[in-house]
Parts: C-alpha cells; sequence; structure tokens
C-alpha cells in the first residue's frame, strides 16, 4: 500500500474509533503518537476554526459574571466576547478559544519559564538534583541557550530538561496525593486568572489551591490518566495553553469509551467540570508546525496600556522574549488549575505507605510504559512527567 493509502486507511480507523471503539483512547493515542508516516490530522476538532462539526455546540457563558475591568486585570478580553464552545456528549465540558488580550500571553509564557520554577515550587529536576543546583533555572540556561546556534548537538539546559512544575499543594507524583505540609503559596497572579475563567464557566467559589505546569518539547506526549487525586471533585479543573499547538484526547470514564481528539492552540482555556470532570484524556503529541513558520501572532502582538495598569498582567523585558519565544518555537506548554479541598474540608490524616507500595515514579502513568519496561527506565533516568520517545 502507498503511504497515502496507509494514511487515509489510518484516518478511517481514527474515525471509526470515535463511534465504537475497544479502548479506543489507548488506539487513537498511539495513532497521533505515530511519527513516521505523520497522523492525518483531518479527525481532529478544530474549535478556531471547525465550528461547523456537528458535535460541537456554542455554550453562552454569564457576562455579568466577571465585570470587563476583572476581565482585563486578568489579561482577558470581556466574557460576551468569549467563544466558548462544548461538545455532545461532554456536559460540563467548556472550550474557549483563545480569550486572552493581545501581548497578555507572553505574561504566562515568562512566568512559566523563568518566575514559577523558582524555589519554593518543586520542579522535576528536585528529584536528582540539590535545591541549590536547581535555585535558578532561569539564569543558568539563558546565557547557553543565547548562544546555541541551532542545529548544533549541544547538552540540554536546565530550561530545556524541565518538564513539570508543581504549585500550592505540591502534588506528590509517588502517592498521587495533595497533603497539607507540602505547600507553597499559590501564586497570585494565576489565582486571579483562574478565578476569572472558573467565574465565567459558573464556578464563583473555585479556589485556586494546585497547580501542575507541563512543558512539552517537540515529541513530548502526555499519557493516559484521568485527574482525581483532588478531594473535591465538585470543583472544576482549568487547563491553559500556549506555544504549539497539541492534539488533545477527551475520552469516557472508562478506558473502552470512545474519545474526541482536538486541537490546542495558544491561548485556549479548557475547563472540565461536573460529568466531565473525571474523564480519561492525554496529549498525544504536538503537532510539527511547518518549517520557519513564525509564532502564531496571538503570542508576538504587544500589550495595551491598559491591559499592564492596575492588573497582573506585567510587561515582558525584551530580552527575556527572545529566549521565551526561541524556547516556544518547538515547545508547548501547559497550566492546569486544580482546587482540592472543598470548603472547610481538610486532609485525611493518612498513614504513609509502605516503601514496597510506593511506587517510584515521577510523572504521569504511559501507555508505552505498560509495554516497554526499558521506555519506563529511560523515563525515569531522565526524570521526565511525559514521555519522551
Ligand atoms: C494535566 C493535563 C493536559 C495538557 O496536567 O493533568 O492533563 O493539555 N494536561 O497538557
Ligand atoms: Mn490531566
Amino acid at each position: 500500500m502507498s503511504s497515502s493509502k496507509v494514511s487515509t486507511a489510518m484516518a478511517k480507523m481514527a474515525a471509526s474509533v470515535l463511534e465504537h471503539g475497544e479502548d479506543a483512547i489507548r488506539r487513537l493515542f498511539k495513532f497521533y503518537k505515530r511519527r513516521c508516516p505523520p497522523p492525518d490530522f483531518r479527525d481532529v476538532v478544530d474549535f478556531s476554526t471547525n465550528v461547523k462539526n456537528e458535535r460541537v455546540v456554542f455554550l453562552e457563558l454569564d457576562p455579568a459574571a466577571v465585570s470587563e475591568g476583572e476581565a482585563c486585570k486578568a489579561g482577558l478580553r470581556p466574557v460576551k466576547e468569549w467563544k466558548a464552545y462544548g461538545l455532545q456528549g461532554y456536559s460540563g465540558f467548556v472550550f474557549i478559544a483563545n480569550p486572552f488580550l493581545p501581548g497578555s500571553q507572553q505574561h504566562w509564557v515568562k512566568q512559566c519559564l523563568k518566575t514559577y520554577p523558582q524555589k519554593p515550587n518543586v520542579c522535576n529536576l528536585d528529584m536528582h538534583m540539590s535545591p541549590s543546583e536547581t535555585e535558578d533555572i532561569w539564569r543558568q540556561s539563558a546565557q547557553t541557550l543565547r548562544n546555541k546556534s541551532s542545529g548544533k548537538r549541544e547538552p540540554r539546559t536546565l530550561l530545556e530538561k524541565l518538564r513539570w512544575v508543581t504549585l500550592g499543594y505540591h502534588y506528590n507524583w509517588n502517592t498521587k496525593t495533595y497533603s497539607a505540609d507540602n505547600y507553597a503559596p499559590f501564586p497570585t497572579d494565576l489565582q486571579s486568572l483562574s478565578t476569572v475563567v472558573a467565574s465565567a464557566c459558573g464556578f464563583p467559589g473555585f479556589k485556586a489551591e494546585a497547580g501542575i505546569l507541563n512543558y512539552y518539547r517537540s515529541d513530548s506526549s502526555l499519557g493516559i490518566h484521568v485527574d482525581e487525586s483532588e478531594l473535591d471533585h465538585s470543583q472544576p479543573l482549568l487547563s491553559f495553553s500556549f506555544g504549539q499547538t497539541a492534539v488533545f484526547l477527551l475520552g469516557g470514564t472508562k478506558r473502552e469509551d470512545p474519545a474526541t481528539p482536538m486541537f490546542m492552540h495558544s491561548g485556549d482555556i479548557m475547563v472540565m467540570s461536573e460529568s466531565s470532570r473525571l474523564l480519561y484524556h492525554a496529549v498525544p503529541c504536538i503537532v510539527p508546525p511547518p518549517a520557519g513558520a513564525p509564532l502564531p501572532a496571538c503570542l508576538t502582538q504587544q500589550p495595551e496600556k491598559d491591559v499592564l495598569e492596575g492588573g497582573v498582567i506585567t510587561s515582558v523585558l525584551k530580552e527575556d522574549w527572545e529566549l521565551c519565544s526561541r524556547y516556544l518555537q518547538t515547545s508547548r506548554l501547559n497550566m492546569t488549575v486544580r482546587q482540592v479541598l472543598g470548603v472547610s474540608q481538610v486532609f485525611p490524616s493518612i498513614e504513609t505507605p509502605g516503601r514496597s507500595e510506593i511506587n517510584l515514579k515521577d510523572g504521569y502513568d504511559d501507555v508505552e510504559e505498560e509495554e516497554d519496561l526499558k521506555a519506563k527506565k529511560r523515563k525515569d533516568d531522565e526524570c521526565c512527567g511525559l514521555s519522551l520517545t
């Protein structure tokens, strides 16, 4: 069979998996993770263009839930201008196509790369390095990255080795729990952004208590999982994406349930709430941008003055943005924000599991890992929350 016939056949398979599937999300994960030949993306829902898809529904958010001033302070357009979508069969799932004001995405990118990896926050590098070695990842990497000539094989900088950062109640990847004593103050800027988004989606009481930031290189993926470690599932999970586009798979409550692939572009926000709060999901791939393509315009626009006045958005120094934009040429950033505890809920006093019960890991489970112990070993060695192939 010619390669085009193969990809047509594979696309048909991908489409059929949507309707009925045996471990459908796993099959789709493998389909989109494949690199040679690259997968056919025709069945991927694109909320930025393809809103005629029969399963996509327009959602009306309450524009009065957040004042225009409040939205602007968080770097967001007025809620009445947001393009919000749902998907039939996924009640509680909200996709907001890039509601950020021009120039404000740069602030979040800079925070993810320069500010949030700093102590007292925790990152994957801390699993194998001392606090003094990971103290200033940005400063340590900046000089090398600025002088790096593309194409030349050089050791990776710490910034390039960064895979995840945890904020607020730090997620413990080994015990899969949060705890009262493993905590750092949650960043106030991200808290403000989260409050606005959650309020607009009908959750005015949302408290941003924990964050997981994911750093994806062009070959990274995030394995199939459910975010169930939070003690209160009545509050939504918020997800913010910046940089390169990813394919996101949204499955059901069981691995066998059908899954829907969708693009997540820079600035897109996803909210998983109510009956969509505990669905299986994964990121099988980062979509390769055309060679030499510039970053999307929404990342390079300059902010209007009012965005920088009195709100949380800061202007990014030219020299800092140069490094951020270089990083984003091949990378994607994702911030997920969670409420861990219900109103007046406290952490239960749990017994520490015995050593043998602890499955030492430093990231999400990954489908590759189940099958390929070598890949797992490599993943552990590299200390990645994301699988790298
Ligand atoms: C997560 C997650 C998805 C993404 O961090 O739990 O599912 O889009 N992230 O990176
Ligand atoms: Mn998740």
